[in-house]
């Protein structure tokens, strides 16, 4: 099943049900345009149902890695035309991944403060950078945050502009729109923090917005209820993504999309679930799971209506023909960390 075509919604037919989760390579130029050598990369990897983009900026301030691309300047956009033509040329579907890491930023990229619901700032070192600590944010004022809003719309359709099929907001990892949605990281009195009603409109109006400007049908969310990085759990967390999900099943998205490294585990605030059974009990939609799926467990995932779609990622790394080796049920190379140095 998981390599049959598949009818995602009125607007989209997949050629098979794997998504290539987005993978940050930060191989972007200095302004944070998408390179020729980007645009391979991706169209080798075209057979697959759906790419989902590299996390790409909305917005400078959101900068929290070095070279990855961003969707907010006209050069980038540019950038981008070559990538989604490339993919189209060889028959697939490509979706940009709409991200801001928020408190995660640094001034070593952006030369300012980060941004983000609240003053509280994450502990630990900036990743690729040798010892630099984690700043605390500016808390964005009321209006900030729906200046905000907008710059992600903008972003919207700067992406399909540059010829992308559709976007995910990328509302996991800890990010900003996770940011507004955890006790920890939101401390707001204003309507976007104080209650569970009020630390989802941060999302659902980033959700609303794009979907009025590009289409439901092409409008996804990436979200990670089990909190596993750059945040920490706190109690009552889970009831914020269970009302969130209700809300997301009324909108009539393409689908949300777990974001996890492994979905091997259960969490005791999930209801004693893994993350992918939490987001399926509570959301209607098309749901992509992901988390160190092989091909035989996403095809079983798939069989026992567990998910409408996997994502892959670190074999896609390894295998640009991930695809053709699954049908020809020949052996995966297996991935490693080295494999980051280079664009293949
Ligand atoms: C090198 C690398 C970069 C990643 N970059 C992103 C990213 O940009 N956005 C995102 O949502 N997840 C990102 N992830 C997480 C993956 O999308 C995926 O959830 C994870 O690799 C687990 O899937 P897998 O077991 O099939 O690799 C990244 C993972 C890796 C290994």
């Amino acid at each position: 099943m998981l390599l049959k075509k598949h009818q995602l919604n009125k607007t989209l037919t997949l050629n098979n049900r794997v998504l290539m989760a987005p993978l940050t390579r930060c191989f972007a130029d200095d302004n944070l345009v998408p390179t020729k050598l980007i645009a391979d990369y991706y169209a080798r990897r075209s057979d697959v149902g759906l790419i989902v983009s590299e996390a790409t900026l909305i917005d400078p301030l959101g900068q929290g890695y070095p070279n990855t691309p961003g969707i907010f300047s006209k050069a980038q956009i540019k950038g981008w035309q070559t990538v989604t033509k490339a993919v189209h040329e060889k028959g697939g579907k490509i979706f940009c991944q709409l991200w801001h890491c928020g408190r995660v930023a640094h001034s070593v990229y952006t030369q300012q403060l980060p941004v983000a619901p609240s003053a509280v700032s994450w502990h630990g070192h900036v990743p690729r950078t040798k010892d630099l600590e984690y700043e605390t944010p500016h808390s964005l004022t009321t209006k900030e945050v729906k200046k905000l809003v907008k710059k992600y719309v903008h972003a919207a359709r700067n992406a399909i502009e540059a010829g992308f099929d559709g976007v995910e907001i990328h509302g996991a990892n800890g990010y900003l729109v996770d940011q507004f949605l955890r006790k920890a990281t939101n401390k707001r009195t204003d309507k976007f923090g104080g209650s569970s009603k009020k630390r989802i409109r941060f999302a659902l109006q980033v959700v609303k917005s794009i979907a009025a400007a590009i289409g439901a049908d092409r409008t996804a969310i990436r979200l990670s209820p089990q909190a596993y990085v750059h945040l920490e759990y706190t109690k009552g967390d889970e009831k914020t993504y269970k009302k969130l999900l209700k809300k997301l099943n009324k909108l009539k998205i393409c689908y949300v999309h777990l974001g996890a490294f492994s979905d091997h585990y259960t969490f005791d605030y999930l209801g004693r679930r893994k993350a992918s059974e939490f987001i399926r009990h509570y959301y209607k939609g098309n749901f992509a799971s992901c988390g160190g799926y092989s091909p035989e467990s996403a095809n079983s995932a798939i069989e026992k209506k567990q998910a409408d779609l996997i994502a892959i990622g670190r074999p896609l790394i390894a295998n640009p023909d991930y695809i053709e080796k699954v049908i020809q049920g020949k052996n995966l190379k297996e991935y490693h960390m080295d494999m980051l140095g280079k664009l293949e």
